[in-house]
């Protein structure tokens, strides 16, 4: 059941999902888009070049008649009142049961144009073409979808995999570098829990993490493949996908109290340095955890510490935060590269720690 493509990655996933790497025109195949739909829906991320999809329009429109749509990209499709546009367009083109929606977009147009997928006759099946690095390391695996509601993120949505998912390194030449440096906090992210030779790959050569932040081929591959093996395990997120919340307990808030909103890749880079800088407070790593992970985000452009974020705020922000249990928040911490634990850790051990002096001015001493 395993393919091999150009890049010679491929991964069977779920019986219902495959993921492939590589360019479009050569890992993109009948097999992998399945059987023929009665209908086509193309839906462009606004801030994807339409040229760059011309081999994926050559490849669908020779299956079926296809029509294109453009989604507006970012987090402003995530609203409600955007969704529901999505849905109009479904409705204005009559997709039907035997439809298909090709998605080719950043993760907030994945997260949108998915969800809408998923209730659209109570499920149209959909084929996920990532635009970004965070999308195809991240946001595209795994079949999560949602929008925000009311102000707070990702409030509803479903689990929807979609048919296939095609990673195609051409996507990002178009994507500004801040968006590729996002992307790159997941994927260090995805190695350090995951894949302990991936990490070590990146850290050994300074042309490991290259300036136009594009990963080697082998890297992007690799990354996929540690999302896609967690997924598996845990289809549901009742457990083991736990994990890949590294750095997203102080992440999130981070991300609530600023404004305009951070980054989400720079909130998450910020909150592993953190994780990592309290696993070693409560002695569950080693000393300069923190340090070496930082050192590796930081060279793939990432901010690794908290200053400027209101102190009092931002435990308060934590102590409201939903993975609270009985007074103490539950921390995604990382034991050592491949071992991450889950803990409860006292909110007065949280405070020592987001006390410390940032951590730049040691890894770099002379900035
Ligand atoms: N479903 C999941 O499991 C999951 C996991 C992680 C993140 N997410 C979600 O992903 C979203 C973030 O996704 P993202 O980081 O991909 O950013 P994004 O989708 O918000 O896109 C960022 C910007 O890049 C533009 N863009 C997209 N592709 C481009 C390209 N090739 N060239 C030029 N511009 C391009 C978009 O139009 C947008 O302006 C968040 O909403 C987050 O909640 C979902």
């Amino acid at each position: 059941m395993t393919e091999i493509s150009q890049d010679g990655r491929s991964w069977p996933h779920r019986e219902d999902c495959r993921i492939r790497t590589g360019p479009i025109a050569e890992v993109l195949d009948e097999e992998l888009l399945g059987s023929i739909p009665t209908s086509q829906l193309l839906l462009r991320d606004s801030g994807v070049d339409a040229a760059a999809l011309d081999p994926l329009r050559s490849i669908l429109a020779r299956r079926a008649a296809l029509i294109e749509r453009v989604v507006p990209g970012g987090a402003a499709c995530k609203s409600p009142e955007s969704w529901q546009q999505i849905l109009q367009i479904f409705a204005e083109v009559g997709l039907d049961r035997g439809g298909l929606v090709v998605v080719a977009g950043g993760g907030s147009v994945g997260d949108a144009c998915a969800f809408a997928a998923s209730v659209w006759h109570r499920g149209v099946p959909w084929i996920a073409i990532p635009t970004t690095l965070l999308a195809m390391v991240d946001a595209h695996i795994g079949g999560k979808t949602a929008i925000h509601l009311g102000g707070i993120k990702n409030r509803i949505g479903s689990f929807h995999l979609p048919r296939a998912v095609v990673s195609d390194r051409a996507m990002l030449e178009s994507l500004p570098l801040s968006e590729r440096a996002m992307g790159w906090a997941e994927l260090i992210k995805a190695a350090w829990i995951g894949d302990p030779q991936l990490l070590e790959s990146l850290e050994q050569s300074s042309d490991s993490i290259p300036v136009d932040l594009i990963p080697r081929s082998e890297h992007l591959a690799q990354a996929v493949a540690v999302k896609v093996a967690i997924v598996d395990q845990d289809p549901f997120e009742k457990g083991p996908r736990e994990r890949l919340n590294f750095g997203h307990t102080l992440g999130h808030a981070l991300e609530m109290l600023s404004s305009p909103t951070m980054p989400h890749g720079e909130a998450v880079a910020r909150g592993m340095v953190f994780a990592a800088r309290l696993a070693e407070q409560i002695g569950e790593a080693s000393d300069g955890t923190a340090v070496r992970l930082a050192t590796l985000l930081q060279r793939a452009s990432l901010p690794t510490d908290c200053s400027g974020i209101g102190l009092e705020s931002l435990l308060e922000t934590l102590q409201g935060d939903k993975k609270t249990r009985a007074g103490q928040l539950r921390w995604v911490i990382p034991r050592r590269p491949g071992e991450m634990v889950v803990r409860p850790v006292a909110i007065e051990v949280v405070e020592r720690v987001l006390r410390f002096p940032p951590l730049e001015a040691i890894v770099n001493p002379l900035t």
